[in-house]
């Protein structure tokens, strides 16, 4: 089951979406399953598995920027992360550029690593504190053997610049610079080796509000710009409304609703996403949203609810929704959900 649907309709692209929405697919994730063991017991057998990413399948087009959105531990990082293979996945595939990449050797995979970048949740924990910002942003350089000698230093002072920061910060520490600096020299990193795939990991989440829009903006600029392709993870729908072509609901490990960005947020049609849309809230005070509470905490994923996961704080469940996992299909063109009644919402 994969969610994708591919409308060349041959007219002249208007703007970004456009484009996107005429490109071909960079990314074809396929079933991507990711579950960590816990081991118990004197022998240290595999007691049972953390289900952080459980069967998701979506597809991202070249230039297209997709969030991916859900409460905390609803496996968006681990999906993104197994995606880059910076951990592996224990099932399905990563199609990159029509290659599956996580049949790759380690050798094999250097190029893709080269493509497929990086921005980390947490600006303060990312940065190697003993590395000046010059020997981080080079480092990846390094690695991939790209701008060489005297050029290599232009590039990180050129990247630096484009990042908003300045060239005479290049012998400088991470202590020395605020959270909202410190993730713009991360998306300098990510940058150095021109990616053509950026995951960015809620990169605004551990930073003040007041300079949350300008590091959203700064990525924006950077994507229109590079022409990037781009799976911004974020907790916030609003965070990223305006900067997604398409999102991705996920709860539980697996993905509850994919639609544009506009149609999602003013036509949601998974109860999940109801329920996250209206504890979010409403940047337009004309728009006024029913408050659904979502009762208790997101269970557990190593003994996830059976059938639909969100049946436990479902407000619509019935007792069909105990059975069958329902399967992510398309209710509307580029519009899915995983959800088995259409008599709601
Ligand atoms: N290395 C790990 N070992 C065991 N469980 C993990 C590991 N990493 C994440 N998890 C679990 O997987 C689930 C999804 O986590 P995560 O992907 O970080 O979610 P999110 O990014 O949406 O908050 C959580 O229940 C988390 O505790
Ligand atoms: S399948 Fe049932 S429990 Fe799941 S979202 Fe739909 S109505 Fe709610
Ligand atoms: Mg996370």
């Amino acid at each position: 089951m994969t969610a994708t649907t591919t409308q060349n309709t041959g007219a002249q692209p208007r703007n970004r979406s456009d484009i996107a929405a005429a490109g071909q697919t960079l990314l074809d994730v396929q079933n991507l399953e990711k579950f960590f063991p816990i081991r118990g017991g004197l022998m240290s057998r595999v007691v049972g598995n953390v289900k952080a990413v459980n069967d998701i399948s979506f597809s991202v087009k070249r230039g297209e920027v997709v969030g991916l959105v859900g409460e905390s531990g609803s496996g968006k990082t681990t999906a993104g992360r197994a995606i880059l293979r910076l951990i592996e996945p224990t099932g399905g595939q990563v199609m990159f550029n029509g290659t599956d990449i996580t049949k790759l050797s380690k050798g094999q995979m250097r190029d893709y690593r080269r493509e497929m970048q990086i921005i980390f949740q947490d600006p303060f924990a990312s940065l190697n504190p003993r590395m000046t910002v010059s020997d981080i942003i080079g480092e990846a350089m390094q690695i991939h053997n790209l701008h060489p000698g005297k050029e290599r230093v232009d590039r990180i002072a050129e990247l630096l610049q484009r990042v908003g920061l300045r060239p005479e910060h290049m012998g400088r520490y991470p202590h020395e610079f605020s959270g909202g600096q410190r993730q713009r020299i991360g998306i300098a990193r990510a940058l150095a080796v021109d990616p053509s795939f950026i995951v960015a990991d809620e990169p605004v989440s551990a930073l003040d509000v007041s300079i949350q829009a300008q590091v959203v903006n700064l990525i924006q600029d950077l994507q229109e710009e590079l022409g990037l392709t781009v799976l911004f993870i974020a907790h916030d729908l609003h965070v990223v409304e305006y900067i997604c072509d398409r999102m991705i609901v996920m709860y539980l490990g697996r993905i509850m609703e994919i639609a544009p960005s506009h149609e999602l947020n003013r036509n949601p049609k998974h109860p999940y996403t109801e329920a996250l849309l209206s504890a979010a809230p409403v940047p337009d005070p004309t728009v006024k949203r029913q408050r659904i509470i979502l009762e208790g905490d997101i269970p557990s994923p190593i003994n996830p609810p059976s059938g639909c996961v969100f049946r436990t704080r479902c407000r619509y469940a019935i007792a069909d929704c105990a059975n069958v996992v329902p399967e992510l299909r398309e209710i509307s063109p580029n519009h899915y959900k995983a959800c088995i009644r259409d008599d709601i919402l």
